[in-house]
């Protein structure tokens, strides 16, 4: 019935128009945090400059993180890499037809093993992401946190339980299909749903009320400042270590976090100090604002002055900003400024 459906109404993307594991798993990667739309672009050109497990795996990191660039949740392209890396080692540059072997393997989880094995395998082997949470607590009219313990768990279960043996790739899309399409999070369109009829959440009138997500909590506000120092027709750029706690080895406007009182000017000078450059703190230039996961961050980028005889620091054109990998948020604001 479902998978009736599926084959019928699927939408027409490019990854469903392969069985290359490779290209499942990217995509999959891809479609975990950002929507189909946005994915459309960065997956061909993706496939282009990375055909393969092989290519990945040698491609340098900063191209890789340049390639994910604008896709958010850097980690993910790290994940991919690392796990290229130990398919190029392991397995010769082919990915394991066993889940097992999957799971092994650094960046795969139980959801892009799931899915690399029943897409591109054909194995049946169950796959739950958000929209299979919220359809398979619907259809079975399941209360409770499905992020905690208990309801998880029995999801995972179910999941199994259900994929067929036969057409598990197109089962599994074809949850994930319902739940993109039609078994929205806030306005479901049940008389479009080909599972009504067995839905026990839509016969008891709790279609809106499942899955029982907890709330959200409120998002914690940062307040942040970068220094914006010009040398010429070049700017002035600091690569974060690959430890820092977000944008890890992407290249930004030097900046800091605020303190309670802390005036931006002040921070950006500190940004700067932090980096052995002593300078001074002007006029602020832009402000910004942009949220990631929990946090509400605010970006004061301040003009700022190197002293007279200050040495180092990292200065680049505009043609060479260009093949480095910033966030959206620092590229944005560069182009705005230069
Ligand atoms: N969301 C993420 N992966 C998907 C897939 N393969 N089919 C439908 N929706 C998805």
């Amino acid at each position: 019935m479902l998978v009736n459906w599926y084959e019928k109404r699927k939408r027409d993307l490019p990854w469903r128009k392969t069985r290359d594991p490779y290209a499942i798993w990217v995509s999959e990667v891809m479609l975990q945090q950002t929507q189909v739309k946005t994915v459309l672009g960065y997956y061909e050109r993706w496939m282009q400059r990375f055909p393969s497990v092989k290519a990945l795996a040698a491609a340098e990191d900063a191209d890789v993180l340049h390639a994910w660039q604008g896709l958010g949740y850097y980690s993910r392209a790290r994940r991919l890499l690392a796990g290229a890396r130990a398919v190029a080692e392991r397995h010769g540059g082919k990915l394991p037809r066993d889940v097992e072997a999957l799971l092994a393997l650094p960046g795969i989880g139980p959801y892009s093993a799931g899915a690399i094995a029943s897409i591109a395998f054909g194995l049946p082997e169950p796959i739950v992401d958000g929209n299979v949470v919220r359809v398979l607590c619907r259809i079975f009219a399941l209360t409770g946190d499905p992020a905690k313990a208990p309801l998880k768990q029995r999801l995972w279960q179910l999941a199994r339980e259900l994929v067929p043996a036969d057409q598990p790739s197109e089962f599994n899309q074809s949850l994930m299909e319902l739940g993109a399409t039609i078994c929205a999070p806030t306005s479901p369109r049940c008389p479009e749903c080909p599972v009504a009829k067995q839905c026990g959440a839509l016969a008891q009138g709790l279609e809106r009320e499942l899955p029982q997500l907890a709330k959200r909590k409120a998002p914690t506000e940062v307040r942040t400042a970068a220094a914006y120092v010009r040398r010429g027709d070049r700017v002035l750029l600091q690569q974060l270590p690959a430890d820092a706690p977000r944008w890890a080895g992407l290249w930004v406007l030097p900046f800091s976090e605020l303190s309670a009182k802390e005036t931006p000017a002040l921070g950006a000078a500190r940004a700067l100090s932090e980096m052995g450059l002593k300078a001074s703190a002007g006029a602020t230039l832009r402000d910004a604002r942009h949220t990631i996961t929990r946090f509400r961050i605010t970006l004061n980028v301040v003009e700022c002055a190197l002293a007279p005889r200050a040495r180092g620091g990292t200065f680049f054109a505009k043609s060479e900003v260009a093949s480095l990998a910033l966030p959206s948020i620092h590229s944005k604001l560069i182009a705005a400024l230069w």
